[in-house]
C-alpha cells in the first residue's frame, strides 16, 4: 500500500476511537495533541514491517498501530509540561497545557495512557496475541519503559553522567516504545521466536538511534524543522548524547547504530519471507548525512 493511503487510514482509526465522548473537553484535549500532524513513525514501522513480512495490514493491525500512537503522544503531552521540560511548543503548535491547562494536559496524556489497551482488547485478534501485544506495551510504557526512562532523563540534568547510563535512560525513555512496532509486527503475523528476537534487536538499535538523532537535532536543527524549540536541552544542561561526546561523534554513533540495525533485519531474512527494502528505506531515512 502507498504510504499516503496508509496514513489516511490510520488517521481515520485514531479519529474512531474517540467518537464518542463521556467529557467533551476532555476528547478535545486528546484530539488536539493526537491530530498535531506527529510523524508517525512508530505505527508506519509497525505496518510496512506487516507488509514485508508477507501480507496486507488488516483493520486490527490498525487498530494496534494507532494504540502505539496513543501512548506516544500521552508521553509528548507529559514530557511538554512545566514540571517536566516545560515547553511551549510541540509539532508545530502551541503544547497541550498551553492552549487547555496543566490539569487537562495532565488528564488528556492519562486517557492516552489507559485508552490503548481497552482498544487493544476489542481488536479482532487470536486472544493470546492480544495478550502477548498488550504485554509488551506496557512494558514499553510504563514503569519499566518509558516512565522509567523519563525519571532517569529529569534526574540525570545537571549532572556528568557516563555513555552507558545515558544508553539506559534512552533505551527506556525512547527506546522501547521504538522497539514495540518490531516485536508487534512479528507477533500479529506469528512470526517464530528466532524472528521475533531478531526484530526486537533491530527495535533496540533504531530506538536508541531514534534518540541520539533527536538529541543532535535539538542542537543543530530550527524551530520550523522540528516543530518544537531547539535547544531546550542545551539550556537545560541535560544529559544528552551531544554533550556527553560531542556533536561529531553522536552523528557517528546514528550512523553506525542504524546500519546495525539493517544488518539485523537481514538476519529476518535468512529466517523467514522478508522482503526487507521497504522498511529499510524508512530507517535509512533517519540517517542525517543526508
Ligand atoms: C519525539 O518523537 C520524542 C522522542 C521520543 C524523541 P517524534 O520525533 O516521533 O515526534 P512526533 O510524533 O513526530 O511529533
Ligand atoms: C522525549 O525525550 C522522550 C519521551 C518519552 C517523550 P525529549 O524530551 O528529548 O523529547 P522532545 O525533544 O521534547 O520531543
Ligand atoms: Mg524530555
Ligand atoms: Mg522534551
Ligand atoms: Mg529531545
Amino acid at each position: 500500500m502507498i504510504a499516503t493511503e496508509r496514513m489516511a487510514q490510520l488517521e481515520a482509526t485514531l479519529a474512531g476511537f474517540y467518537q464518542q465522548a463521556v467529557a467533551n473537553r476532555l476528547n478535545e484535549a486528546v484530539l488536539y495533541s493526537l491530530q498535531a500532524g506527529g510523524k508517525r513513525i512508530r505505527p508506519m514501522i509497525f505496518l510496512q514491517l506487516i507488509e514485508d513480512l508477507g501480507r496486507q495490514a488488516t483493520e486490527a493491525d490498525y487498530q494496534v498501530a494507532a494504540c502505539l500512537e496513543l501512548i506516544h503522544t500521552g508521553s509528548l503531552i507529559h514530557d511538554d509540561l512545566p514540571a517536566m521540560d516545560d515547553d511551549d511548543y510541540r509539532r508545530g503548535r502551541l503544547t497541550n497545557h498551553k492552549v487547555f491547562d496543566e490539569a487537562t494536559a495532565i488528564l488528556a496524556g492519562d486517557g492516552l495512557f489507559l485508552d490503548p489497551f481497552g482498544f487493544l482488547a476489542q481488536a479482532d485478534l487470536p486472544a493470546q496475541t492480544i495478550v502477548e501485544l498488550v504485554r509488551e506495551l506496557s512494558q514499553a510504557s510504563g514503569t519499566f519503559g518509558m516512565v522509567a526512562g523519563q525519571i532517569l532523563d529529569m534526574a540525570g540534568e545537571k549532572q556528568k553522567l557516563d555513555v552507558e547510563q545515558l544508553r539506559v535512560i534512552h533505551a527506556n525513555k525512547t527506546g522501547k516504545l521504538l522497539t514495540f512496532p518490531f516485536v508487534a509486527a512479528g507477533l500479529v503475523t506469528d512470526q517464530s521466536e528466532a524472528v521475533i528476537a531478531h526484530l526486537r534487536e533491530a527495535g533496540r538499535l533504531v530506538g536508541l538511534a531514534f534518540q541520539v538523532r533527536d538529541d543532535i537535532l535539538d542542537v543543530t536543527a530550527s524551530f520550523e524543522e522540528l516543530g518544537k524549540t531547539p535547544q531546550k536541552d542545551l539550556r537545560a544542561d541535560k544529559s544528552t548524547y551531544p554533550a556527553l561526546m560531542g556533536l561529531e561523534a553522536s552523528r557517528i554513533f546514528l550512523e553506525e547504530t542504524l546500519s546495525q540495525a539493517l544488518e539485523e533485519l537481514e538476519k529476518v531474512a535468512e529466517l523467514t519471507a522478508f522482503s526487507p527494502e521497504k522498511i529499510k528505506k524508512i530507517i535509512e531515512s533517519l540517517r542525517l548525512d543526508g
